[in-house]
């Protein structure tokens, strides 16, 4: 059985003053609805700035919530201006790292070798990639949403060894839906979760298939979380970015999702 994991991608918000109030007060919503991380997880990928202030928060407090980091650098250390390598993350406690999220595809210059030696980097480290792949609106004019996904999941991970594979976890975010409001149904997601999972089942092995954690992502939010988690049996849990902002609506997100994935 695989665990269920929401994921808080915060982007390029919260100070690390703004961190420590988020997630302390997440860690006692959590608290106080007597929340079993047993058997789901909750993390949230601050921006570098606050990292510490989360790892340092979590120590002291012995919160079981995970962290991780939104991209990283390719290389291990050195002449690289502006780059934090995948050893300092792992030193701070990180878990996993988000890779090639639509943002950084298009607003940073991150092609596929890029991509492959960051997912290298991440799990040599000790940590866990966050593969984000996904349609943009055109493709899915087209109808070729699912290759397209599936395409892009093979394109980073093809090289890699079984043990390697089975550390990923993917997130299918179609690009139209993120922050836009506009989430995919049910299905739209179950299809997609499912496709990838295949994909890996006939690259590598059924076992594999069996431990990568699939996500979805765009425009989740508390109303849409429990439908979307319980009709799509392929799908592991969120990476969620505007509403995992706010504790109060993240919590509901978490708590939702995991009763959700614990019915069905
Ligand atoms: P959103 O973003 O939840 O704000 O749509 C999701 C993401 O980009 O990971």
């Amino acid at each position: 059985m695989r665990k269920p994991i929401i994921v808080g991608n915060w982007k390029m918000n919260l100070d690390h003053l703004e961190a420590t109030y988020c997630v302390q007060k997440l860690a006692w919503l959590l608290r106080d609805a007597h929340f079993d991380y047993s058997s789901c997880d909750v993390a949230v990928m601050p921006p570098f700035t606050s990292i510490r202030s989360v790892e340092v928060l979590v120590e002291a407090d012995r919160l079981k919530i995970q962290y991780g980091a939104q991209t990283v650098s390719v290389t291990s250390q050195g002449a690289f201006t502006g780059d934090v390598s995948a050893d300092m993350l792992a030193a701070l406690g990180c878990k996993y790292v988000i890779v090639g999220h639509s943002e950084r595809r298009k607003y940073h210059p991150e092609d596929d070798a890029t991509l492959v030696d960051q997912v290298r980097a991440i799990l040599a480290a000790g940590m866990q990639p966050i593969l984000c792949v996904g349609e943009s609106y055109d493709e899915r004019k087209q109808g070729i949403e699912l290759e397209y996904a599936v395409g892009q999941v093979n394109d980073i991970t093809r090289d890699l060894s079984e043990e390697e594979a089975a550390n990923m976890l993917v997130a299918y975010e179609p690009v139209w839906a993120i922050g836009t409001g506009m989430v995919a149904t049910s299905k739209t997601a179950q299809d997609a979760a499912h496709a990838i999972r295949q994909h890996f089942a006939t690259v590598f092995s059924a076992k594999v298939a069996d431990s990568v954690r699939i996500l979805y992502g765009g425009s989740v939010n508390s109303s849409n979380a429990s439908q979307l988690m319980s009709q799509a049996r392929d799908m592991d849990g969120f990476l969620v970015g505007g509403s995992s902002l706010d504790p109060e609506e993240f919590d509901k997100i978490v708590r939702l999702t995991q009763k959700a994935a614990k019915q069905r």
